[in-house]
C-alpha cells in the first residue's frame, strides 16, 4: 500500500515584526537581514498561545479547506516541534483532545527543523505496514518564545507558525517515493537550547537561551542540502530533471540558491515564502507547500522534492508524487 498526504492546513499568528521593527531595538538593518537572510517579516504568537494552540488552528484550516471527512480515521496524531508547550504531556496528546479525536495515539517528535519530514516518514512506514490508517502530522513553532533576543544574529531568523497534513492510503504510483533522514551529533552544540541546564564535553554550560553558531551551520545546510536531494532523487529511481517542485526548508535564501543550482532548478520550480514568515522550523515546508497549492503550482502526478535540515545537527529529504487520494 503506498502513502501520500490527504489534505493540508496551516497557520501563522496575526502579528507581524518587520525588519524595521528590529531596528528599534536591536544593533541590526532592514538591509542586512534582507541582503544576508532574503527575510522581510515573521509572525509572532502572542504571549498566551503556544505550540499546541497554533496546531490546533492549523488542523482547523484543514478542515475548513477539506471537511470533517478528512479527519475520519485518524488514529495517531504526531507533533514536530522544537518548542512543545512542556516535557509532558506531550503537545499531541493535547491538540488530539482539543480535536476531539478520542483515543488516537499521540506523541511529540524533536528532530531540529527536519522533524516534520521525520514525522512524515514515520506516518507513511506506518500507513504503508497497515499499524495506522490516517495519521495527522503536525509542525508547530513557538520560537520566537525562546531566541535569544540579545543575540542579532540568529534572532532576526525566527519567526512562529504551524502547518498540520493528514498521512493516509494512495493508489500506487502516487504518494511517497523515497524519505532520506540523518543525524550528527557531533554538530550538537552549533545550535541548541537547553531547557535543562546541562553541560557541553568541554564543560561550557549550555544556557537556557537559543544559541547558534550561523557560519556553522550555513556550511553543513549547503552541504546536506546537497547531498540529501541527490539521495532522495536516485532512491525514487528519478532525475532532477523530474522534478516539478522543489519546496525547501525556508532558512536562507543563500542556502536555498545554493541547492537550486545544484540541483540545475529555475527559480519558477522552487517554493519561496521566507521573506514574509522566517524560518518557522518545523512548520516552513508545510507553509511554502499550501502557498504553491493555492497558486495552483501542483497538479496531480507531479513529483515534489522537499529538504530540510536543522538542531541535532539533523537532516531530511523526501520524493513525493502529488494526488492518488
Ligand atoms: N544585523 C547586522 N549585522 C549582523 C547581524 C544582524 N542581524 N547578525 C550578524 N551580523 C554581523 C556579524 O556580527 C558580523 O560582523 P563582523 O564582520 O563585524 O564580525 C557580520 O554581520 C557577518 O556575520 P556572519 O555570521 O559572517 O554573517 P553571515 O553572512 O554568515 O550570515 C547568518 C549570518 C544569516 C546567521 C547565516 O550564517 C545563516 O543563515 N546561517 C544558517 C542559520 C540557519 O539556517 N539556522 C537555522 C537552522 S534550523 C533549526 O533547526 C532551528
Amino acid at each position: 500500500m503506498a502513502a501520500g498526504l490527504l489534505a493540508l492546513g496551516t497557520y501563522a499568528p496575526s502579528k507581524v515584526l518587520h525588519n524595521k521593527d528590529l531596528e528599534s531595538f536591536m544593533d541590526t538593518s532592514d538591509e542586512w537581514i534582507t541582503t544576508r537572510t532574503g527575510i522581510r517579516e515573521r509572525r509572532v504568537s502572542e504571549l498566551n498561545e503556544y505550540a499546541s494552540d497554533l496546531a490546533v488552528k492549523a488542523v482547523r484550516d484543514l478542515v475548513r479547506r477539506h471537511g470533517e471527512q478528512a479527519l475520519e480515521g485518524v488514529d495517531q496524531v504526531v507533533v514536530a516541534t522544537n518548542t512543545p508547550d512542556a516535557f509532558f504531556p506531550n503537545t499531541a496528546a493535547l491538540v488530539a483532545n482539543e480535536l476531539g479525536l478520542k483515543g488516537a495515539a499521540g506523541y511529540d517528535l524533536l528532530a531540529g527543523c527536519p522533524g516534520w519530514l521525520y514525522a512524515l516518514a514515520q506516518a507513511a512506514g506506518q500507513v504503508e505496514a497497515g499499524v495506522a490508517r490516517k495519521v495527522l502530522v503536525i509542525g508547530s513553532e513557538v520560537l520566537t518564545k525562546i531566541v535569544d533576543w540579545r543575540d542579532r544574529s540568529s534572532a532576526v531568523l525566527f519567526g512562529d507558525a504551524a502547518g498540520a497534513a493528514v498521512v493516509g492510503p494512495v493508489a500506487e504510483g502516487h504518494g511517497f517515493r523515497s524519505f532520506v533522514l540523518g543525524a550528527d551529533g557531533s554538530g550538537g552544540g552549533a545550535l541548541h537550547f537547553a531547557a535543562i541546564a546541562s553541560s557541553l564535553p568541554d564543560g561550557t554550560r549550555m544556557g537556557a537561551a537559543a544559541y547558534m553558531n550561523g557560519r556553522e551551520v550555513f556550511k553543513f545546510a549547503v552541504r546536506v542540502m546537497d547531498t540529501a536531494t541527490v539521495e532522495a532523487i536516485e532512491k525514487a529511481g528519478m532525475h532532477p530533471d523530474d522534478i516539478s517542485l522543489f519546496v525547501p526548508h525556508q532558512a536562507n535564501e543563500r542556502i536555498i540558491d545554493a541547492a537550486r543550482e545544484r540541483l540545475g532548478l529555475e527559480w519558477d520550480r522552487v517554493v519561496m515564502n521566507l521573506d514574509r514568515y522566517g524560518n518557522t522550523s518545523t512548520a516552513s515546508i508545510p507553509l511554502a507547500l499550501q502557498e504553491a497549492l493555492d497558486a495552483g503550482k501542483i497538479k496531480e502526478g507531479d513529483h515534489l522534492l522537499f529538504v530540510s535540515f536543522g538542531a541535532g545537527l539533523t537532516w531530511a529529504a523526501t520524493v513525493l508524487t502529488w494526488g492518488g487520494a
